[in-house]
């Protein structure tokens, strides 16, 4: 596909999987299963695209209120996609970062998230941030902490460059599967000035096609940026 006007940085909320297994008489872990195999293809195809930056919301820090079994089998299959891609994106030039507090984490991810860091940190072509154990008020908080220990002044650059996506500036769209029509707490002051694509189209079933409609649909906007 030929488009002149492409998004730097993308971000994507990747909702509806419970409600994909739900309709199939499953169980919503098996939603994130299927959710998850998705992501690698909807990653190659972004960067393929294209796209310089993208960040999934993949885990929020409100998602620690779900049942402990399902949080436990999103918390494997998040180790399982770090450890299976992680040679693939260092090869193809992509940094991948995982954004948000390493609180809560178990000490096993937070090593495996270390080392995939380290691996890809050479890489400055593309980057790939998966949102973790991530709220975007919870990371204006980080940023602004930190400037304050660095003894740095607050200003509106400051906190920009100071917030998890740093190398990432701010964010052109966010895409948000699944049918509902909010941020939960996804990129809030990167996505000041986002375009906003919804579609009700569960994310195991976001395919290639489904991102191209979201890319063809942000290069028809007309940015003004509080212009006229
Ligand atoms: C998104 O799918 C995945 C995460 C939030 C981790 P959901 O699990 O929210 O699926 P729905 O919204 O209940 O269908
Ligand atoms: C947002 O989806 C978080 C992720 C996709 C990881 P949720 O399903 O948790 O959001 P709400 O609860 O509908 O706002
Ligand atoms: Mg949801």
């Amino acid at each position: 596909m030929e488009i002149s006007n492409l998004p730097k940085h993308v971000g994507i909320i990747m909702d509806g999987n419970g409600r994909w297994a739900k309709l199939r008489n499953k169980n919503r872990s098996y939603g994130h299963q299927v959710g998850s195999k998705n992501v690698d293809t909807i990653v190659s195809h972004a960067f393929k695209s294209g796209v310089k930056a993208l960040t999934l919301y993949a885990f929020s820090s409100e998602n620690w209120a779900r049942p402990v079994e399902e949080v436990d089998k999103l918390m494997k299959l998040i180790e399982q996609y770090l450890k299976k891609f992680i040679k693939k994106v260092v090869k193809n030039g992509v940094r991948l970062s995982i954004i948000g507090s390493r609180e809560n984490l178990s000490e096993n991810l937070v090593k495996l998230i270390s080392e995939c860091e380290e691996m890809s940190k050479a890489n400055t072509d593309r980057y790939l941030n998966i949102a973790l154990n991530y709220g975007g008020r919870g990371e204006i908080v980080r940023a602004v902490n930190k400037l304050i220990l660095e003894n740095k002044e607050i200003t509106e650059k400051a906190i920009l460059e100071s917030l998890d996506t740093a190398d990432c500036g701010e964010v052109d769209l966010i895409i948000r599967t699944g049918g509902e029509k909010r941020l939960s707490n996804f990129l809030l002051y990167q996505g000041a000035y986002s375009e906003l694509y919804f579609t009700d189209v569960l994310w195991p079933d976001f395919k290639k096609e489904e991102f191209d409609k979201a890319i063809e649909e942000f290069s028809k906007r007309n940015r003004r940026f509080g212009k006229v």
